[in-house]
């Protein structure tokens, strides 16, 4: 697993921008398929890329997006779907996005079960992941997979612990009874199986999940450890989350990734 440290939220949004961006041109492949997060992570990345994307840098145009996950119960025009969400801080803002290479899994889907196993094919059609990228929990949980979810899930029906509710109620007037208790999520496994994985860390209050996601044992109470076993997995991260890790691996990471420091 690489660990790549930057000195701020700023900084590791820049470099995590520039990174997608560079696999984007490089690809070979067309489309080109990309995973994507939700949540106030990787804001500062979806900037950097629709400015690059505005500035005539970087073409979407042959891009397919995945994103990971979607409230349950909430339709595309709530401001807290995920659905608006990609839509406000991205979508949106990119010249040459085809709305029809966007994918999001539909949380007012009759069969949510049955959503889920349409997802998974078109992920399959498409030939797998290129690039994923993704937030943790302050948990640890990727996507929508809480603590004991299983490391080799596929997408489907998620439910929310009470600590998840009470950390994402900040997005619903502070009432965690207010968030959803649902959510329909790609599977751990279907992380695993893309190409690659790039998962942002920042803040303190990420300190123990980086921690348990780099040092720890690989285990379901953290299901981002189960990165460890991917063969394609950067983490991008600020120096505020690394305050759990030991120095030993801190000077390490930033000995070794010495060259990506911005
Ligand atoms: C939500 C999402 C996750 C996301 C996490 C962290 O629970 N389902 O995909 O990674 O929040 O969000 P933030 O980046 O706001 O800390």
């Amino acid at each position: 697993m690489r660990v790549v440290i930057q000195e701020n939220y700023e900084k590791m949004c820049l470099w995590a921008a520039h990174y997608i961006a560079g696999k984007i041109k490089a690809s070979k492949k067309t489309p080109f398929v990309l995973g994507l997060p939700t949540g106030s992570s990787p804001i500062g990345v979806y900037r950097e890329l629709a400015r690059m994307n505005q500035a005539g840098e970087l073409s979407f145009a042959n891009v397919v997006t995945f994103n990971m996950d979607e409230y349950i119960g909430l339709p595309h025009e709530h401001d807290q779907s995920y659905w608006y969400f990609m839509h406000d801080n991205f979508f949106n803002h990119l010249v040459d996005m085809k709305p029809e290479n966007i994918n999001i899994l539909n949380g007012m889907a009759e069969d949510p079960e049955k959503e889920c196993a349409r997802y998974e094919e078109k992920i399959a059609s498409y030939g797998g992941i290129d690039l994923f990228m993704g937030g943790i929990g302050v948990d640890g949980h990727i996507a929508f997979n809480e603590p004991f979810t299983s490391l080799s899930s596929r997408t489907g029906v998620r439910t929310l612990t009470t600590d998840t509710r009470i950390v994402n109620s900040r997005f619903f007037g502070n009432d965690p009874e207010a968030v959803p208790s649902q959510a329909v999520s790609v599977g751990v496994g279907t992380v695993m199986d893309s190409k690659e994985v790039l998962i942002l860390i920042n803040g303190h209050n990420k300190a123990r999940a980086l921690a348990a996601t780099v040092e720890g044992g690989v285990s379901q109470k953290w299901t981002c450890s189960a990165l460890q076993m991917h063969n394609a997995a950067i983490i991008a991260c600020d120096e505020a989350a690394c305050g759990e890790l030991t120095v030993d691996a801190y000077k390490y990471f930033l000995d070794i990734e010495r060259k990506e420091r911005l």
